[in-house]
């Protein structure tokens, strides 16, 4: 039985967190310098991120996030899934959570709210992160946070190029938000952002050239870095699974057969 070709399986994931994010530096740049005035205490640059799925939106925001909790002890991150925690009430908790508040009694959401503005209001800036915000079913969270926390950043990231259109437009005025825009990867840019993966996941020579290359060309006609993540994993398994020392086309022809039961939407949910 030859041993495993995997190195590191969870480099596959789709929230795994490369120690770089390239070809995204552009779009660091312009989140960093909307957080940039809570430094002082003043509030930043709210942003709206779109853009397809898959093309590196969450992971971009994630890194941010990252690189503050690492670099300042000052500002405050919160990140929320808003497909996982889809109305205020759960919103709050989330917050509550990340912010370690446990309480021994049970009290309304609007008090759970009071404390955490206390908490937050200690910090010199919170930055907040609203991922897949349009799969939020109200925005009294968004009214509260605009409302009672003193130095902020919000970030809104979605896939639904139209979602804004439907937005209220008290709030949009309120958020008084800038936009941004991410484009698919290129063909060269996919390439890179892949074969990183492969130098994270798999022990060396692990593909066949040619069968790898296929993956790169799905994934970039589809404009999606997971399916290649998917494609990856899947035909190491089936090559695995034939006890072969290398992953070859046919094993990528297999991944290829089973795309169609790869669901986008679960992939987004982290
Ligand atoms: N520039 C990049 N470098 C490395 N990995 C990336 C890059 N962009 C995206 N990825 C990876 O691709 C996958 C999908 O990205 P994600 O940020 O979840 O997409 P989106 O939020 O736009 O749907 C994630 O595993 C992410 O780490
Ligand atoms: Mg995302």
């Amino acid at each position: 039985m030859p041993e495993s070709l995997f190195l590191n399986p969870t480099a596959l994931e789709n929230t795994f967190l490369p120690r770089l994010l390239p070809y995204r530096e552009e779009q660091h740049r312009y989140l960093a310098d909307c957080i940039k005035p809570m430094q002082n205490k003043r509030s930043g640059t709210n942003l709206l991120i779109m853009g397809g799925v898959g093309i590196g939106k969450t992971a971009c925001i994630r890194f941010i996030l990252r690189k503050l909790l690492e670099e300042t002890e000052n500002i405050m991150p919160v990140y929320i899934n808003c497909w996982k925690r889809d109305t205020s009430p759960k919103i709050i908790n989330e917050i509550a959570q990340q912010l370690d508040i446990r309480l021994v009694e049970k009290i309304s959401s609007d008090e759970l709210f009071d404390r955490i503005i206390l908490r937050l209001n200690r910090y010199n800036g919170v930055v907040f992160a609203f991922d897949e915000i349009d799969k939020v079913k109200d925005y009294d969270f968004l009214y509260r946070i605009l409302e009672d926390v003193q130095s902020k950043t919000i970030f809104l990231v979605t896939n639904v190029s139209d979602w804004i259109a439907k937005m209220d437009r008290r709030l949009m005025s309120r958020l008084m938000m800038d936009r941004i825009e991410f484009k698919p990867y290129s063909y060269e840019e996919t390439r890179g952002i892949l074969r990183e993966r492969e130098r994270y996941a798999f022990i060396p020579n692990s593909w066949d050239y040619d069968a790898f290359e296929n993956i790169i060309k799905k994934t970039f006609h589809e404009k999606d870095v997971r399916v290649g993540l998917f494609l990856m994993k899947s035909a190491t398994d089936t090559a695995e699974g034939r006890g072969s020392s290398k992953v070859e086309v046919k094993d990528v022809e297999k991944a290829l057969e089973k795309l169609k039961d790869f669901d986008k939407e679960i992939g987004n949910f982290i």
